[in-house]
């Protein structure tokens, strides 16, 4: 069978016209990316919620563009045929334009991502627009922003009332006119991202943002319970638990190797005949080798008074 083809942002904006709803999951690595290209996702999002769920931070913040470069390397190795998106981290796109430029270009050059995606709306329009007029395909991100999470004032649904619907409107539309080819809706209330769907041309795509966006994206991490910390979250919808099953195959594995149940033998490599005696022959008679074997035979001993006894 022919590999398949990522796709791109032409065919990203023809599934919005076709009706096609996008999927999207995150993966961090090797073994995540190529699950998910496997399970046949549309789009990666190697985000920087692996700050969370892969390095164990309380939040995105302290993601760097070394850490994302590193793990979108280590996705794309595992996706070859999958179009990856790569989250800017915090701060890397507010400063200069040339600094932001060096980020998207290490996201691109050196972690193989075919795609940036950055937080915020009107304020970042121009570096928006700057990236994707240098070649870079953008994927916009609004409402629940989790890198502004300190001014936003927690993690709560935005766009429930007709001023803040309005807000992300306006948001939405002018990373549209930037160029974005998508727009992540996180935490938005059902209606105001269906409106937001319904105006803009090119496609949203909806966490916790109801089921009118044109696609849907989900944390690896959540959508199969691997070690989460989000598991709680309403918007999460848990497919399989494989948490539950890695931690019973490494329950297993302890408890086998404290019986002696593993290593059996047909796990074990045989050295030639008479090894073992030339060994005993060449090493028993030194002192430890002496100590020992005295060891083991007051082992034994003890061993064949207690089945007596
Ligand atoms: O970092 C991330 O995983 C994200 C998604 C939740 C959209 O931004």
């Amino acid at each position: 069978m022919a590999a398949k083809r990522p796709l791109n942002v032409v065919k990203i904006s023809k599934m919005k016209q076709q009706k096609d709803r996008l999927t999207m999951i995150t993966a961090y690595d090797y073994p995540s990316a190529k699950l998910a290209e496997e399970a046949g996702i549309d789009i990666i999002l190697v985000g920087d919620s692996l700050g969370n769920v892969v390095l164990g931070y309380n939040s995105t913040i302290p993601v760097t563009l070394d850490d994302m470069v590193y793990h979108t390397r280590a996705t794309a190795r595992g996706a070859e045929n999958t179009f990856i998106v790569a989250d800017m981290p915090f701060m890397t796109y507010h400063g200069s334009l040339d600094e932001t430029l060096k980020g998207v270009r290490r996201l691109m050059q050196e972690g193989h991502a075919h795609a940036v995606k950055m937080e915020g709306g009107i304020e970042i329009a121009p570096a928006v627009k700057a990236i994707v007029q240098s070649g870079v395909p953008v994927l916009g991100h609004i409402g629940l922003t989790p890198q502004s999470v300190n001014t936003i004032g927690g993690y709560r649904v935005q766009g429930k009332d007709a001023a803040d619907a309005k807000r992300l409107m306006d948001e939405a539309k002018a990373l549209e006119a930037a160029g974005a080819f998508a727009v992540v809706l996180e935490l938005v209330a059902e209606e105001t991202a269906a409106a937001i769907t319904r105006e803009l041309s090119i496609p949203t795509i909806g966490i916790g943002a109801g089921r009118e966006c044109d696609g849907q994206v989900l944390v690896f991490h959540d959508v199969v319970k691997y070690a989460s910390p989000y598991m709680e979250k309403r918007f999460v919808k848990t497919f399989a638990d494989v948490g539950a099953q890695i931690r019973e195959g490494i329950e297993a594995y302890v408890n086998e190797v404290k019986n002696g149940a593993f290593p059996a033998e047909n796990h074990v490599f045989k050295a030639d005949e008479g090894v073992s005696e030339s060994l005993d022959s060449l090493y028993g008679g030194s002192k430890a080798g002496q100590e020992n074997l005295q060891k083991q035979e007051t082992a034994s001993d003890k061993e064949k008074v207690g089945a007596q006894g």
